[in-house]
């Protein structure tokens, strides 16, 4: 994968999808049964490690990637969440205006997510070089929809408010994450990510111009500052990002099912890895089906540096077997 990145040469594509551990492993579901639920396995390394490379074993993708939350942050600068059963995320206080920053704090790694760094730690050694550890962040954006909204939502309206309501409050708010995630990621590469992806889940729910403002700003500013390693940037549904991002500082761009692939070659260029970008709905197919999906995907990817994978992160009631088929029809393409 890192070879693929950097447009080496390489046998085949490699392939991992977002949100591999957990979700679909029943192997997975047993560990997480073992404790009271999602946040105490986070925060208990050895367990965080070990569902880490479950999909290794099991599904056979070529990377890890670290078993933890874009929420962590939101935690670390004094925003706690709680993670409801079949609900997802929830955050019992929020953020809405300049009087409530005074509540945050720049996150310190170190202090507060040692359990993640640790996690690393493990997973690293017990992976033994076999494959690539991917750390993450969510993109300063996508946090800062979630501590305004304080839960998930279809528009995420109050977060989208705040932008047009107080742009100076939102400013101060997103360059806290950014600085956050700045420290977060350079100590996930210090415990020994290979490679970082920030994950801008809701990059599609803003006009070009506000995107511009502020989502892209500071995704550029964490970009200039991660410099160790390869950087992955997934704006999902920022079509209209593309060309902004190929003239980012970093490494990979991932596109979602929407984008055209030849498309964003053009819009982006040639220098950056593409990766993606299948139809996760694609794997309720039958087995046919899903071979031809991977092959029509291959094909189009052709001549450029790809990592293949899903163009966002692999439903929950997926069936394993499939996900192995997609992984094992990547590997044999030729
Ligand atoms: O394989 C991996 O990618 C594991 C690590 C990981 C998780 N979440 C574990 C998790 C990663 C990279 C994430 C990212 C994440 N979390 C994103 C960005 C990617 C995307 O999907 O757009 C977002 C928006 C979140 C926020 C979040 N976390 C939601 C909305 C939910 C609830 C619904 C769900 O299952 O996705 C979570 C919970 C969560 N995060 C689980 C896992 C394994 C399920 C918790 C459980 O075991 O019940």
């Amino acid at each position: 994968m890192l070879r693929a990145i950097r447009g080496e040469k390489v046998e085949r594509t490699p392939v991992w999808l977002m949100r591999q551990a957990g979700r679909i492993l029943p192997e997975y579901r047993a560990v997480r049964n073992s404790v009271s639920g999602f946040i105490e396995l986070a925060k208990t390394p050895e367990l965080a490690a070990e569902v880490t490379i479950q999909p290794v074993d099991l599904l056979g993708v070529d990377a890890a990637i670290i078993f933890s939350d874009i929420l962590v942050i939101p935690e670390a600068m004094g925003l706690p969440y709680e993670m409801v059963e079949k609900r997802g995320p929830w955050f019992p206080n929020t953020i809405r205006s300049s009087s409530d920053l005074k509540k945050l704090r720049v996150a310190d790694p170190n202090e507060e997510l040692g359990y993640v760094l640790e996690a690393i730690q493990i997973t690293k050694k017990a992976l033994n070089g076999r494959v690539p550890i991917i750390g993450f962040a969510g993109a300063p954006w996508t946090i800062f929809a979630y501590m305004v909204e304080g839960s998930g939502s279809k528009t995420f309206s109050k977060s989208r408010a705040a932008l047009y309501l107080d742009p100076d409050f939102s400013h101060k708010l997103l360059e806290m994450i950014t600085k956050s995630t700045i420290k977060y990621l350079k100590a996930q590469i210090t415990a020994g990510a290979n490679l970082v992806q920030l994950f801008d889940s809701w990059a599609g729910i803003l006009p070009p111009t506000q995107y511009a403002e502020f989502s892209l700003k500071y995704i550029e500013e964490i970009c200039n500052a991660i410099t160790e390693v390869p950087v992955t940037v997934f704006a999902k549904g920022a079509y209209f990002a593309r060309e902004a991002l190929g003239k980012m500082n970093c490494d990979t761009i991932g596109l979602d099912w929407n984008m055209s692939i030849s498309e964003s070659r053009n819009l982006i260029g040639p220098d950056k890895a593409l990766q993606g970008n299948m139809d996760p709905a694609a794997l309720y197919g039958t087995e046919k089906s899903i071979l031809s999906s991977v092959d029509e995907m291959m094909k189009e990817f052709k001549g450029c540096k790809h990592v293949a994978n899903l163009g966002h992160g692999v439903y929950p009631d997926i069936d394993p077997e499939k996900v192995k088929l997609f992984i094992e029809a990547v590997k044999s393409f030729k």
